[in-house]
């Protein structure tokens, strides 16, 4: 694997950290908030002035026409200082815009892509009910034929980018006999009919990442509304997480990563007067700093292969499962190892110990990326 990054690529990484240090880090208390107002819809818009909603699709449909290592760079950047903003984009392209581009018709993607990476509006991927987290095929909310639509009941729970989002990837089941070949997909506007935005979740991190419920209640759809095959619905749903799983590695990385800068820093100012660190924290500085480097290099690694086109469930898993539980290291090794500061709401230790957790759950709980790496072993 070539480590060395393209100028290309390097454009991206200082575009991103630029806006991200001279844009966002100021305004963190702001997104820390975790109520409605939170949602950074500002910086949102900036990303968008910036070319970073659509950065690893085609220009012809508004997107930056970059690769997909530029588009991870771009989420790994932007959460070393947000990571909420870091979910936003990751949720938005990998699995909010990417699948239409895939698998819409001609029509579709003039319709929703180009609005989508442009940044004009915002994606979220509705997959996620009540009783089927983990267990994806157990979804309920049904769409039944009705003449030459469909109409769509029930409801979905912890869907990211809801309360701002402009179309929503909705999946349902239209043959409840045939499991996973019976789950469809549909894309869903905000102002349809019957559709509403429902609670929002008051969350431990990510606070101004917008979190809430779905509610169908006979939403009509027309049969163009459907994205992809009747019955393929389940297929798009895994192969977008392929892809948005190597998202959230990068989200994880960037808040590893922060966290081991915090703690260097920490250990650093020990210095003349105060004492040297003690042993426990260098031997676990030492291992954050070596588990941060092999985060790096599984999430790149399988960000290279989807930019390849070639199969990655194995290596996103991979690099989702080893980046999370290296964020949830790091950010606890800086809470406990930065002083009195690293448990002050004042500091950035806290937070980003608040923020790493949710990457061990979401996009497939790290069990289930434990059962998939092993399935894809045993194939
Ligand atoms: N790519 C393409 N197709 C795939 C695939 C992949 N990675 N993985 C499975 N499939 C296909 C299989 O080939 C199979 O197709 P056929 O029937 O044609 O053979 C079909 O899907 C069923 O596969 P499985 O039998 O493996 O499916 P399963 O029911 O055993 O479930 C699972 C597998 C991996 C556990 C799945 O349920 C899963 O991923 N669960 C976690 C759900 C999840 O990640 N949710 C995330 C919500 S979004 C989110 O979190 C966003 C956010 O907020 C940040």
């Amino acid at each position: 694997m070539d480590l060395r990054w393209t100028a290309e690529q390097e454009a991206m990484r200082d575009k991103v950290r630029r806006f991200a240090q001279t844009e966002v880090a100021d305004v963190i208390p702001q997104l820390e908030r975790d109520d409605e107002q939170a949602f950074p819809i500002h910086l949102v818009t900036r990303m968008a002035e910036l070319g970073l909603m659509g950065i690893p699709i085609a220009q012809e449909w508004s997107g930056a026409g970059a690769d997909f290592i530029s588009y991870i760079i771009a989420i790994h950047e932007l959460s070393r200082v947000s990571a909420t903003l870091g979910v936003i984009l990751s949720v938005h392209t990998s699995v909010g815009t990417l699948p239409i581009v895939k698998h819409g018709t001609e029509e579709q993607r003039r319709q929703y892509v180009s609005k989508l990476a442009s940044g004009q509006w915002l994606g979220a991927f509705a997959l996620t009910e009540p009783q089927a987290g983990s267990d994806a095929a157990s979804i309920r909310t049904s769409a039944t034929r009705d003449g030459d639509g469909y109409r769509l009941d029930g409801s979905k729970l912890f869907i990211t980018n809801a309360g701002a989002a402009n179309v929503y990837l909705t999946f349902a089941v239209t043959d409840p006999n045939r499991g996973t070949r019976g789950i469809s997909a549909f894309l869903v506007g905000r102002d349809t009919p019957g559709f509403h935005i429902g609670r929002r979740e008051r969350k431990m991190g990510l606070h101004g990442s917008s979190t809430c419920e779905l509610l169908y209640d006979g939403v009509q759809l027309s049969a163009d509304q459907r994205l992809g095959g009747e019955g393929e619905g389940f297929t798009i749903a895994m192969g977008a997480l392929d892809g948005g799983r190597i998202g959230i590695g990068a989200q994880a990385l960037g808040i590893a990563e922060s966290a081991l800068q915090l703690l260097t820093a920490a250990l650093t100012k020990r210095g003349a007067k105060r004492p040297a660190p003690p042993p426990a924290a260098r031997a676990a500085h030492a291992e954050l700093a070596a588990r941060v480097e092999a985060a790096r290099l599984l999430v790149y690694r399988a960000a290279a292969l989807r930019q390849q086109g070639r199969s990655c469930t194995k290596e996103a898993s991979m690099a989702k499962l080893f980046a999370s539980d290296t964020a949830v290291e790091a950010a606890s090794a800086a809470v406990r190892w930065c002083g009195e500061q690293g448990y002050a709401k004042e500091y950035a230790a806290e937070r980003l110990f608040r923020d790493a957790k949710v990457t061990q759950i979401y996009e497939g709980t790290n069990e289930i990326h434990r059962i998939v790496i092993s399935n894809q072993l045993l194939r």
